[in-house]
């Protein structure tokens, strides 16, 4: 399947990721994905994209998903990406997104997509009702990727599997067709303390939109009080917090809380431990948890509400950004016809 010595992948690095808008962002979304996207404008250039080709794989309404693109965009740039800086775009606007998913489509194995298990989690025993699109999503991933030839990804934990796929899909490619390092095999950016948030009423399943309990995450348009009651009620075990990381093996929902605690505050979890150990977490810990969150996520929730305000100068963000982002994928997907073989490429 995979070339075991790969040439060395020699052109700039480049940052790409992106966030479905299928539904208000939450805690995990915003440790996991947004607050890396903000670091890496710094460091190299950088593509975020509304990922609404992504969003269609179930069915969205025509009206909400217009609306839901302007909120992800507006997240991500209340969240601290500056659009002078990183490229912010719908995934639609830029053709060559599809057209290279078609080509990686050819390319995929259907053995490797068997395999991915966010398909299957997503559908569970009803598989055969799955959209088509559903089942090929992550080559339309791998595409979005590889059509920036994008070096590096910062993603959360669950997107870790679609990440290997990517690199299988340049590998095989540039195996081929005789192009070894044309696609790089890029990496992804999941470390950090925010990679895996969990679910507040179940430290062991994903913090995640599609949870249909809302008390199961923090979303960015929650205010003071709706976060305030979700911690409150945060699952918790009756021990009180321990002394050491040691002691948090086994107690998964005293593991995340104590995880977004370090994350949002920019301490480890032994400091955290350090100030806590002994207390129940009713005490002063979720209070301080939940102030701690008002405290970081209102201005983000804020400076959405303003910019939603006046969609036009988002619009013309996006508009912005999709002719940025075409003039990157445009030789990227000629080249690629070219190897390929089409007539007129
Ligand atoms: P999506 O929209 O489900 O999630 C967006 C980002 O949020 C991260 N994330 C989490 N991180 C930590 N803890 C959690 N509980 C949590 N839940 C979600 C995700 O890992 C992701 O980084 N397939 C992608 C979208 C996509 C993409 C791409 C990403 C399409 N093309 C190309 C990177 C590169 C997805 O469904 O993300």
């Amino acid at each position: 399947m995979t070339d075991p010595t790969p040439v060395p992948y020699a052109g700039p690095e480049r940052v790409l990721s992106g966030v479905q808008p299928t539904g208000d962002l939450h805690l995990g979304n915003y440790l996991g994905a947004l607050v890396k996207f903000v670091a890496m404008q710094e460091r190299m250039q950088c593509l975020y994209c509304v990922v609404d080709l992504h969003a269609i794989t179930q069915w969205q309404d025509p009206k909400a998903l217009i609306s839901q693109t302007r909120e992800i965009a507006a997240a991500y740039i209340a969240a601290g990406v500056d659009p002078k800086k990183a490229i912010i775009f719908p995934q639609s606007a830029v053709p060559e997104h599809t057209e290279l998913a078609w080509i990686f489509q050819c390319v995929a194995r259907l053995g490797w997509l068997d395999r991915m298990t966010q398909f299957k989690e997503k559908t569970g025993k009803h598989k055969e009702r799955a959209s088509v699109g559903l089942y090929t999503y992550p080559v339309l991933q791998a595409a979005d990727i590889l059509v920036y030839q994008a070096t590096h990804v910062p993603v959360g934990e669950d997107q870790r599997q679609h990440l290997e796929l990517t690199r299988d899909i340049a590998q095989k490619f540039n195996h081929d067709f005789e192009a070894p390092n044309f696609f790089p095999l890029p990496q992804a950016m999941v470390e950090g303390p925010g990679a895996r948030i969990m679910s507040l009423r179940d430290g062991t399943a994903k913090m995640s939109k599609s949870d249909p309990s809302d008390a199961s995450r923090i979303t960015l348009t929650d205010d003071a009080d709706a976060i305030a009651g979700k911690i409150r009620k945060a699952k918790t075990d009756p021990e009180p917090l321990p002394s050491d990381e040691e002691g948090l093996k086994g107690r998964p929902e005293a593991e995340n809380l104590v995880g977004i605690f370090a994350a949002l505050s920019g301490q480890t979890r032994a400091q955290i431990l350090a100030t806590y150990a002994g207390q129940g977490f009713g005490q002063s810990f979720k209070p301080d948890l939940a102030n701690l969150l008002v405290e970081k996520l209102g201005p983000v929730s804020g400076e959405m509400r303003r910019l939603l305000a006046d969609p036009s100068q988002i619009d013309a963000i996006l508009a912005d950004g999709a002719q940025q982002a075409r003039a990157i994928a445009a030789p990227v997907v000629a080249q690629t016809k070219k190897l390929v073989g089409f007539w007129g490429a």
